[in-house]
Parts: structure tokens; sequence; C-alpha cells
């Protein structure tokens, strides 16, 4: 059994819906063992105390820069022996100690389909933002392993869903998370705790 370590930092949908696809068997292989939240009191914590998950916060705003933050995360999930890390909307980058240390082995959900509306600044409702300020008429989620560089690592599975004309922010976030990242998030776990992606030349492939 793989120790699976979701990090958060708000409401934790996507936290649920690991949650709920272990109850239901969707996770194979795998167990959540532990969430860590860069905030402290967001919904995501109220999420694993109901399903008795161990919590740790580690409040990014004590932390002046990454580096100590990231050495301040690193050191927790050498405790909690993480085999996988999620991040699970945390909208905090990691330093490359973090990232070298764990490589192939932490998967961010990003709301929007890689390489666009993607890295340092592109997170949360204002990738959605970006998305219909373009005009794109297709947008989605992207599951990826995460390297050095924001948004940049292997992609692993990726959907999408129609834009459509009268579309919010909240709206089109809402569609995407409904039928692509909750979803493909508890698939790519389960993928990766079964030892189903395998990585050539620096990209994913689901074997
Ligand atoms: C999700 O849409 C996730 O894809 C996004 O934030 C939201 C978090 O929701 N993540 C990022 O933008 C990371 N760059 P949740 O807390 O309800 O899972």
């Amino acid at each position: 059994m793989k120790n699976i370590v979701v990090l958060v930092s708000g409401g934790g949908t996507n936290l649920q819906a690991l949650i709920d696809a272990e109850k239901s068997g969707i996770i194979q292989g795998g167990k959540i063992t532990c969430v860590i939240s860069s905030k402290e009191g967001v919904y995501a914590l109220e999420r694993a105390k109901n399903s008795n998950i161990p919590t740790r916060v580690i409040p990014r705003k004590e932390y002046s820069d990454s580096v100590s933050y990231s050495k301040a995360v690193l050191a927790a999930l050498d405790e909690e022996k993480a085999d996988l890390i999620v991040l699970a909307g945390f909208m905090t980058i990691l330093d490359e100690c973090v990232t070298s240390k764990y490589a192939y082995k932490i998967i961010n959900v990003h709301p929007a389909l890689i390489p666009s509306f993607c890295g340092e600044g592109y997170y949360g409702l204002k990738v959605h933002e970006a998305a219909l300020a373009y005009g794109v008429k297709v947008s989605g989620a992207t599951i990826h392993f995460v390297n050095e560089k924001a948004d940049a690592g292997a992609i692993i599975l990726q959907g999408t869903v129609d834009v459509e004309k009268d579309d919010t922010p909240e709206i089109l976030q809402r569609r995407i998370m409904e039928n692509v990242e909750w979803k493909l998030l508890p698939k790519a776990v389960s993928l990766f705790c079964q030892d189903r992606i395998e990585i050539a030349d620096g990209k994913a492939y689901v074997i």
C-alpha cells in the first residue's frame, strides 16, 4: 500500500474526490495517510477530519521565502513516509529541494489544458478568467507530474469541456471540476499506486 499525502490550500473538493474514490475502491494500491494544508482554517482540513485522516498545517505566511517553506514541507513529507504527494488545490510553488527529492512522485491538478493558461500566476479562478478573456472554445484540466518549473512536468491525463457563450469564471471552473478534475485526479492516483505510469524521455505514459 502506498502512502498518499495530499497537500491543500482551500475548499478541498479535489481532496473530497480522492477520499470518496478511496472509499469506493476506485483508488487501488494506495491510502491517504495525511493531509497537509498551507493555511489554517480551510474547509479541506474539515473534510480530512470527517474521514479520520491525520492533518498537519504548515502556514505559508509564517515563512519568509519559498525555500524555507519548502524545507519545512520536505521534513513533513519525509516524516510521513510519503510514496505519492498530491497537490489538490495547493496554491504554493514548491522549491527544487522537494521536487528533486520526490521526482515523478508529485502529482498536480491544473485547471486548464497545459501548455495553455499555466505557469506562475495562473491558479484558481485566474486560470478560467484568462481562458474566457482569450475566447477559447474548449478548456479542461491537466493531471501532471511536478518538476522544478511551474506546471511544466510530464502530463499524465487531460480532459476537456466545451466553453459556453455565457460562461463566467465560476461556471467554467465548476464544469471543469465536475467533468474532469474530480474524475481524472483519482484515476491518475490509482494508476500511480498500481505502478501503471511509465516515464520515457521525460514523458508519462499509462501502461
Ligand atoms: C481546483 O480547480 C484546482 O484545479 C485549482 O484550484 C482549485 C482548487 O479547488 N488548482 C490550481 O489552480 C493550482 N495551480 P479545491 O480546493 O476545491 O480542490
